[in-house]
């Protein structure tokens, strides 16, 4: 049993360890080639946050899927690093809207330059992401672009948050579906149809792309309250900084106050008030609310809804054939619910 890539996964079988091993360095050297420019600031702003790490986990996806018909069809690779491209890109733009300082260990691109240079080259990341997928046929152009269009929903829909009339539990899983589920569905989908495996494989991976996306997000979410910046490369309680409300925190507002539970009283005081940056004690709220948060019985329950997530992923696997594919698809979501980065 050999572990791949940095998220962690253990695949058994080893014709499929070197052929996933193969396809991320593949990757790793197109990524590299595709954030050149012929302006030298512009591929050092680009290649920031690539060279920074981060664990690959839509390009894996693609390997796996694209196991499911031929791995080695000319498509494959170009799939996995337009995964990437339009991720990293995401990334640039999410960190100018989270005003985050820190991505991947690395100050983020809004940190180390400013705001207008991260969009840009957020930009010029889906620019050239666009440019690849154009050789992959309009079949795929139109995938990107509907996962694309639901990302940004998915986005948007958070930072506009629930309308009166809605359940926030129900928005932010919408919320998490889209900015995504969507992605990470369409690398699964993009794998098998550029493997030209069958149309009832390319569904069911698809559904549980979407699935393992949703566990995917919501295991961050509770990094993001949980782990600290050296395990996830972001600066932690992020989210509750920005006002962003996670599982955690909508579970425990569902629930009606408890004397019984340690410090439930003030946590919901000093989440309802927030931490607006003019107020010279948020930094010293916000740490207390983090600490009285991880020690929550709010946590368990949000930690018991990623495994259930995680495991209709692996339940929606079903239908594929017995094969080592399968069987790391099946471990990608333990490898996804558990991860610690
Ligand atoms: C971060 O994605 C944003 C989310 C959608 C959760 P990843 O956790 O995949 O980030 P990297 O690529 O490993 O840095
Ligand atoms: C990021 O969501 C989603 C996208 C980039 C589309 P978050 O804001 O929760 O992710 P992190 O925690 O910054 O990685
Ligand atoms: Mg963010
Ligand atoms: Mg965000």
């Amino acid at each position: 049993m050999t572990v791949v890539g940095p998220l962690g996964l253990s695949v058994q079988d080893q014709a499929l360890e070197a052929d996933v091993h193969l396809g991320l360095a593949a990757v790793e050297e197109a990524l590299s080639e595709a954030t050149k420019s012929d302006v030298p600031f512009i591929t050092v702003t680009a290649q920031h946050l690539m060279e920074a790490g981060g664990k690959r986990f839509r390009p894996l996806l693609v390997l796996l899927a694209a196991q499911f018909g031929d791995p080695n069809a000319p498509g494959v690779i170009p799939s996995a690093v337009v995964m990437e491209l339009t991720h990293l890109a995401t990334l640039y733009h999410d960190d100018v809207m989270d005003e985050a300082s820190m991505r991947r260990g690395a100050p983020s691109a809004n940190a180390r330059w400013d705001n207008s240079i991260a969009i840009l080259t957020g930009d010029f990341l889906f620019s050239r992401a666009s440019k690849i997928l154009a050789d992959l046929g309009p079949d795929a152009v139109r995938l990107q672009a509907d996962a694309f269009e639901r990302l940004v929903t998915g986005q948007i829909l958070e930072t506009a948050g629930p309308r009166p009339e809605d359940d926030p539990v129900q928005h932010y899983l919408d919320v998490l579906s889209g900015k995504t589920g969507s992605l990470i569905a369409v690398a699964g989908h993009l794998g098998a149809l550029m493997a030209g495996a069958d149309q009832r494989v390319v569904e069911v991976i698809t559904q549980y792309g979407e699935r393992i996306g949703i566990a995917f997000q919501l295991a961050d979410d509770l990094l993001d309250i949980t782990s600290d910046s050296t395990e996830s490369g972001k600066t932690p309680g992020t989210d509750l900084r920005e006002g962003v409300p996670t599982l955690p925190v909508l579970l425990l507002r569902a629930s009606a106050p408890d004397p019984s539970v340690p410090g439930d009283v003030r946590l919901r005081e000093l989440l309802d008030a927030g931490f607006p940056a003019d107020d010279p004690d948020a930094d010293a709220r916000h740490a207390e609310a983090l600490g009285l948060l991880r020690a929550h019985p709010a946590m368990a329950h949000a930690r018991e809804d990623i495994l259930r997530y995680a495991e209709e992923a692996r339940g929606l696997l079903g239908p594929l054939p017995e094969c080592p594919a399968k069987s790391a698809l099946e471990g990608l979501c333990d490898a996804v619910a558990f991860r610690t980065m």
